[in-house]
């Protein structure tokens, strides 16, 4: 096969369609009546976010900038779920208007909605609305906020998800449709689902609604050894949230990001040069942190490496490996008692689709060049940018 320059990523397609006919297989036979709504900030590469629509998915977009992403990559407002805090009142105004679904995150969205409501009298609108609640509680030891609370939505607890239900069922022609119960959470438990469709029929049953959906958000495992996969997790959800909720009129969404690209994307880097400075080896690479953590939050990766050659290397007690930017915190991790590794070796990180070429920087290198892999083709969907991409938009 044709060797490729250095660094760059890499989809594999085949895998892909695994993890996307994996999902919809157990949606299906879970609970019939669903929706995907891709998490378009967790990968918005444009070939990828155009794949999910092909595949039958909706765009979960949490700003202007997504919304107006995925409107040129031609999803309909039908066909966005716009969550989060930080939306502008036109794009909200328009997936209202026209039948997509817009998940109610604060105070000021419900100001906009009553002045849509009196410029639209006599349209019906249907809403959703982002549940706070202590999910903490509930799985102790599992959220990513712990003790203290998640930021998003109308808290549970203190009273103004009440005060925000009372203020959306007094607005003539604004009907409650949805809840919204994403939850970020540490182990991507199985349990975490369960408790969030649990809280879900708990609500449906204390405030009396009738919603025509569910939106247990994001957030599940996907692709890793002894973890869960997308058939442990819906026939559990949809067991618990049976107990409210009929498939037949209350439709589940689901947000998935990391569990659908995480596994079939890599990223390759090679070694340029090795140095030692005092009693410490770096071994320099093409690629960066900032390529692979870029919330430098990582304490491992998944990693091989193909040597340039055959020959035997002599065995070096730590390398410390290294990415391409001038910053010293720029360090992947270190390799204690391996093989030393030499220019033209290739470093190649498994699992890196999610939250990496979408927060990569435009620092020192700019975005590296995307491909897709199918068999022995690889087909390149997004170029290596160029200044000319750099400056585009800029003034003289
Ligand atoms: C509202 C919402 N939906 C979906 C996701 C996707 O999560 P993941 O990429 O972990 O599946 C997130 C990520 O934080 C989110 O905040």
């Amino acid at each position: 096969m044709e060797q490729l320059k250095t660094p760059y990523f890499v989809i594999d397609g085949p895998v892909l369609d695994h993890y996307m006919d994996m999902l919809k297989t157990s949606l299906e036979s879970s609970w019939g009546n669903y929706q995907i709504a891709y998490s378009v900030k967790t990968n918005s590469l444009p070939w990828l976010v155009k794949y999910v629509k092909e595949k039958g998915a909706f765009a979960e977009v949490v700003s202007n900038d997504e919304y107006l992403l995925v409107k040129y990559l031609g999803f309909s407002d039908g066909e966005i779920v716009y969550n989060g805090p930080y939306k502008e009142k036109g794009s909200f105004r328009s997936v209202l208007l026209e039948g997509g679904f817009v998940n109610m995150d604060s105070v000021r969205e419900i100001d906009w909605l009553e002045d849509i409501v009196s410029e639209n009298p006599g349209k019906d609108i249907e809403v959703g609305i982002r549940v706070n609640f202590n999910l903490e509680r509930m799985c102790p030891g599992e959220t990513e906020m712990g003790r203290t609370s998640g930021r998003f939505g109308f808290c549970l607890e203190n009273g103004n998800f009440d005060k925000a239900l009372t203020r959306l069922h007094a607005l003539k022609g604004v009907k409650v449709r949805g809840l919204h119960l994403h939850s970020s959470s540490k182990s991507r438990s199985v349990d975490i689902y369960k408790s969030i469709a649990a809280m879900a029929c708990d609500i449906k049953k204390k405030y009396d609604l009738d919603l025509s959906y569910v939106d247990i958000g994001g957030g599940y495992c996907g692709g890793l050894e002894g973890r869960p996969e997308y058939p442990d997790y819906f026939p559990e959800i949809a067991k618990v949230l049976g107990r409210a909720f009929d498939p037949e009129k209350t439709k589940l969404i689901v947000e998935p990001g990391i569990s659908l690209i995480s596994k079939c994307t890599s990223f390759v880097s090679s070694v340029y040069d090795a140095r030692d400075i005092r009693e410490f080896r770096y071994v320099m690479t093409d690629g960066s942190r900032f390529n692979l953590d870029p919330t430098m939050i990582k304490s491992s990766y998944i990693y091989e490496v193909e040597k340039a050659d055959s020959t035997d290397r002599r065995i070096l007690d730590r390398q410390i490996v290294s990415g391409y930017t001038c910053m010293e915190t720029d360090r992947m991790f270190t390799i204690e008692g391996g093989e030393e590794l030499l220019p033209g070796d290739k470093l190649i990180y498994h699992n890196v689709g999610g939250y990496t070429m979408s927060l990569n920087p435009l620092f020192i290198q700019y975005f590296p060049p995307v491909y897709v892999k199918d068999g022995d083709e690889m087909k390149l969907v997004r170029r290596k940018w160029e200044p000319k991409d750099y400056v585009a938009g800029t003034m003289e």
